[in-house]
């Protein structure tokens, strides 16, 4: 099978991976990052905790590397996320400030660090996971401090520190038909019609196998924010499977993955097909969800999976 970066245009198409930066030391790991993919997005190191994590104070140091190893192999960075409710710094979290200054705080960190990406950062998860299970604002901080309308101030101030950027609206549970994917989709309807300066939508597509969506729900989902404009990206993807990997798993989640691709190929907004990781040797899956495994394309001796074969099949 050809690497799956050679099989498209990179205008058209991104294969992705999500990495943290201690993982470039792994040989095999690098080597397979910058051979398959033409993407990458930092697992953590844009993220608020790790960029700012005292008043004031940035720290780019590590995310640099991650964004020197994409120019160094003509990748694509999707920086992940200027707003999200954790993995905040603790002067962040446990401050006592005004509405005023929450959205002062909010406008230096997306304007420092949006800028410091400008022309290396073409992707923005601008606000990340704003909605809860029942299609609700989920209570974060930001929601408390701002209300509704820090997710619009969020992407204002990122559009006017790198005018060329795309910027993204990501969450999780919207892959499908649910009230959250609905509410989604109502979110970005109206920050568009607002003018808001927004160009796509992220489903995460953290799946598991046995229990994915309907293909036909993903696509329903796909064609009406195609209807606003907006692109539609896949950002997260991995697909867990409970207790082992045999092979009839491994063959479930091949065909879930496939349909993914079958997805990304077909429509033309559909842009991303990113995956949370490269290899099940480093995943946040098993730490995250108790007996649950193996959700990534290569296996942890970086053999390529059933998985990766079924998306190679599709260009
Ligand atoms: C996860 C990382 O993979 C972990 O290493 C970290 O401990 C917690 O965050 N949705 C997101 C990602 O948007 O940022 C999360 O990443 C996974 C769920």
């Amino acid at each position: 099978a050809a690497p799956l970066r050679e099989l498209v245009k990179p205008q058209q198409q991104y294969f992705g991976a999500a990495l943290e930066t201690r993982h470039l030391q792994d040989k095999q790991f690098s080597e397979t990052l910058a051979r398959e993919f033409n993407q990458l997005t930092p697992e953590n190191e844009m993220k608020w905790g790790y960029l700012q994590p005292e008043r004031g104070q940035f720290t780019f140091d590590k995310a640099d590397q991650l964004v020197e190893f994409a120019q160094n192999n003509n990748m694509t960075v999707r920086g992940h996320a200027l707003v999200w409710h954790i993995q905040n710094p603790d002067w962040l979290e446990n401050g006592d400030f005004s509405k005023q200054e929450m959205l002062k705080i909010m406008e230096e960190h997306i304007t420092t660090v949006v800028s410091h990406y400008k022309g290396k950062v073409k992707y923005w998860d601008v606000v990340n996971e704003a909605l809860d299970d029942n299609g609700g604002f989920r209570p974060t901080l930001w929601y408390q401090a701002l209300g509704e309308d820090y997710i619009a101030k969020a992407f204002e101030f990122a559009h006017k520190a790198d005018p060329d950027a795309i910027l993204v609206y990501n969450d999780y549970s919207t892959e499908g038909k649910s009230p959250k994917a609905n509410a989604a989709y109502r979110l970005v309807k109206k920050l568009k019609e607002q003018g808001v300066p927004i160009h796509g939508i992220g489903t995460q597509a953290h799946l598991v196998v046995g229990v994915q969506p309907r293909v036909a729900d993903i696509a329903a989902n796909i064609e009406r924010i195609k209807e606003l404009g907006l692109e539609f990206h896949f950002t997260e993807v991995d697909m867990r499977i409970q207790g082992e990997a045999t092979d009839r798993a491994l063959q479930q989640q091949a065909n879930m993955y496939q349909e993914l691709a079958r997805l990304s190929a077909y429509y033309d907004n559909v842009n991303f097909l990113t995956t949370w990781g490269i290899t099940d040797k480093y995943s946040w899956i098993p730490s995250w969800f108790k007996g649950y495994d193996h959700g990534l394309m290569f296996d942890k001796q970086y053999q390529p999976k059933p998985a990766y074969l079924a998306v190679n099949e599709v260009f």
